[in-house]
């Protein structure tokens, strides 16, 4: 007995000083009052085929740290939606191993929904239901009920200024009122993790602002983790702290806004030539860029030709000099300081340029309830 005793105080013992020396010694942010973010998802090769063959996903890994603002930047099809619908307990993986908020994808899925907030691609409120109606059926339908609900709704209709407007019919509202209800909608039962799909793709640039605005003070003031996808880059360099850059169902990038942009290591020189259309043109102002001092890459892009070059704004005299003497007449001459749509460039030799794409825009609504998961 005395040498059970003596065990156990030797395994508490040790778990003690483990504990300091991870506290002191490992984790020095701690004392500074700092706390290291855990892993609050974590995705290892998750794979998605369709039935019909399509393979959504491609064997995709990443982490995402609690309290994290965290994004998916791909174009149309990269397979954004359909993470998020794996992630989200709606679309059964094909495999790969997944956890959120530290249960099991497989195992745990009626855990993670009631930890989670959900904001899908397309506007699912009632238009048959007032605002107010809409957030409270959602409430109910997470098991809430009455003045702790009364409380939440005010408090959420408040957050995205839709008071003004609560006990109006949701088919009546903008675009951009759809959507601030959407969010709401999700953040009903207070998630410590918000999934958005595209939130702001089809609107205006002040309600995208707006947006923008609600999803950093979530972040901040009440430290939900947000997962978000987008098409629109100027929204993953405001928002996103840790990005993954994907493309038909693969990452080609990742690291912060600005990490990415650093990948990139220089500025961007896009020109177009008179005749530029001709192969032979083309290839000869290609040529003639390579040999530029100071270029690093030249590639075709939409806008003509691009070229790298780390000090874009002394080489452009040499630029102009070298098609002068070639008889070569630039039609336009462009300098740019690194962007994430250049890293985009880089990996796929494509620009994402959401305003061409055929999105649809957020005024279309869905009259559909959300309805609860899957099992
Ligand atoms: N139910 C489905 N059955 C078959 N293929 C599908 C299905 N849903 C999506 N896909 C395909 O899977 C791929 C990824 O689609 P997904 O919706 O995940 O892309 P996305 O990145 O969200 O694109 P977007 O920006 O247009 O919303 C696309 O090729 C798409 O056509
Ligand atoms: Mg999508």
């Amino acid at each position: 007995m005395a040498r059970l005793f003596k065990r156990i105080r030797f395994d508490v013992c040790i778990e003690c000083v483990l504990n300091i020396a991870f506290d002191t010694l490992i984790n020095p942010l701690s004392l500074a009052g700092v706390s290291i973010l855990s892993d609050i998802i974590t995705v290892d090769d998750l794979v998605e085929v369709y039935a019909d063959g399509t393979k959504a996903v491609q064997g995709i890994s990443f982490r995402v740290g609690e309290g994290e603002f965290f994004g998916f930047l791909g174009p149309n099809g990269a397979g954004k939606s359909t993470t998020i619908k794996v992630l989200t307990t709606l679309l059964r993986k094909t495999s790969g191993r997944v956890t959120v908020a530290g249960y099991d994808l497989d195992k745990d899925p009626q855990e993670i929904r009631k930890l989670i907030g959900a904001e899908s691609q397309e506007t699912v409120v009632d238009g048959d239901l007032t605002g107010r109606e809409n957030l409270k059926l959602q409430g109910n339908l997470q098991q809430m009920r009455g003045a702790a609900l009364e409380e939440r709704v005010n408090e959420l209709l408040k957050l995205v200024e839709l008071e003004d407007v609560a006990d109006k019919r949701a088919a009546f509202y903008s675009g951009g009122m759809k959507k601030r209800l959407d969010l709401a909608s999700a953040l009903v039962h207070k998630p410590k993790l918000l999934f958005l799909d595209e939130p702001t793709t089809g609107l205006d640039p002040q309600s995208r602002a707006r947006i923008w605005e609600y999803l950093e003070g979530l972040n901040r003031d009440e430290g939900i983790t947000v997962f978000l996808t987008t098409q629109y880059m100027e929204e993953a360099d405001r928002l996103c702290r840790q990005l993954y850059i994907i493309d038909q169902g693969k990452v080609i990038a990742n690291g912060s806004p600005e990490e990415l942009k650093r990948q990139v290591g220089a500025d961007t020189i896009t020109l177009s030539v008179v005749g530029g259309e001709k192969d032979g043109v083309k290839a000869e102002a290609k040529q003639t860029l390579s040999g530029i001092r100071g270029v690093t890459k030249v590639m075709d892009s939409d806008g003509g030709i691009t070229a790298y070059a780390t000090n874009a704004s002394q080489i452009v005299a040499d630029i102009v000099r070298a098609f002068d003497e070639k008889n070569m007449q630039l039609s336009s001459i462009n300098l740019a300081r690194p962007s994430l749509g250049d890293i985009f460039l880089q990996h796929t030799g494509k620009r994402i340029r959401p305003e061409e794409l055929n999105t649809k825009p957020a005024s279309g609504m869905r009259f559909a309830r959300r309805r609860p998961a899957r099992e």
